[in-house]
């Protein structure tokens, strides 16, 4: 477990040490057929957290257009409209479930170009796929749920690639030449990558703004971005970002020997006072920060997220 900023950091850019691995996810797919365990090992393949080396560099490659911030910018009064829209019914007793959950979907949903309902079934067709990396033993029904998530998330990934572009900002996948199952792993990790992690960012930076500063005047209102940027570093989602050593690296006295598990603390590492003197105050002068990793599996979606965060904090109301 490595908590200093300077360790975290250098290990994150590391490429001696890969990101989590698919080994061993045939045998924990049981009653599936053949060709449901291959198509479903296929899509786990081409999944940029779970993929290192040329291949997730050429998917990062593909993605990297969709959220150039030419394509995210214009999203960003649209996302201010969600956030004005659902902030009348936020309770700040109960942000997460009155306002967060269901502002984040609202922003994955809208950024890919899904309506409402879509949305909804684009989440649960994720959580179905995602529950089956998570769980360590998988049982039948839940394999069987996976293979039934990924039929869904494939037409719903069509649909919105397809779909001619209504008045608003250009939805991200919407004319995207990626490959079939590309396009549709890309999907569910922008679903997966972004609903939950948004959810829970802006839950905490709300909760964390309502506990300091009860009576401002200005309420939660009126954040430049440079602090909700250090807001983002204390209440970002991730505490620990896993790995593996795949070959020996010396880090001070000790080796990091292959087949090593490592955590990097980025919650840690983000409250370094060698790098954020008074890492509790929220300021605007701070150096970069973790949240959102550092090097090749870096959120490619840090852009968008921070707008986001941004708009929601901007309209939520005083508690
Ligand atoms: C405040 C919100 C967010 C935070 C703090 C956050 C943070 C992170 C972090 C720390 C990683 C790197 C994990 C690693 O190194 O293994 C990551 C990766 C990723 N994030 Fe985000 N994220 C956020 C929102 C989003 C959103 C909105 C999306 C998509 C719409 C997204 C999509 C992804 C994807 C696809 C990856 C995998 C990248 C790769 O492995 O190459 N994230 N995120």
């Amino acid at each position: 477990l490595l908590t200093r900023y300077e360790d975290v950091q250098r290990l994150l850019r590391d490429p001696r040490l890969g990101s989590q691995t698919l080994e061993g996810l045939d045998e924990r797919l049981p009653g599936l057929e053949p060709r449901q365990r291959s198509a479903l090992s296929r899509f786990y393949g081409t999944w940029l957290s779970l993929s290192d080396g040329p291949a997730h560099e050429g998917l990062r490659r593909s993605i990297a257009p969709l959220l150039a911030p030419a394509r995210v910018a214009p999203w960003t009064p649209a996302l201010a409209d969600r956030a004005a829209a659902l902030a009348p019914a936020a309770d700040p007793a109960r942000i997460e479930a009155t306002f967060a959950r269901p502002y984040a979907a609202a922003v994955v949903g809208a950024v890919l170009g899904l309506t409402a309902p879509e949305t909804a079934d684009a989440l649960l067709a994720t959580a179905g796929l995602v529950r089956v990396l998570a769980a360590p033993r998988v049982s039948t029904e839940h394999a069987a749920a996976a293979v039934a998530a990924l039929a869904t998330a494939g037409d719903l990934a069509r649909l919105a690639a397809g779909r001619a572009p209504g008045p608003g900002p250009v939805p991200l996948l919407h004319g995207s030449d990626l490959p079939e199952d590309v396009l549709v792993a890309v999907f569910v990790q922008l679903l997966a990558g972004g609903y939950d992690p948004l959810a829970r960012c802006i839950t905490a930076c709300a909760q964390a703004l309502v506990a300091d500063a009860p009576d401002r005047a200005d309420g939660l209102r009126g954040f430049e971005r440079a602090r909700v940027d250090d807001l983002i570093r204390l209440h970002g989602p991730f505490e620990l970002v896993p790995r593996i050593v795949t070959e020996p690296v010396q880090l001070g006295d000790r080796t990091l020997e292959p087949g090593q598990r490592v955590l990097l603390a980025i919650g840690s590492a983000n409250r370094d006072e060698s790098r954020f003197p008074d890492p509790a105050a929220v300021r605007t002068d701070r150096p970069t920060h973790l949240a959102f990793g550092s090097g090749r599996h870096r959120c490619p979606a840090a852009g968008l997220a921070s707008a986001a965060v941004a708009a929601a904090l901007a309209v939520l109301p005083r508690p």
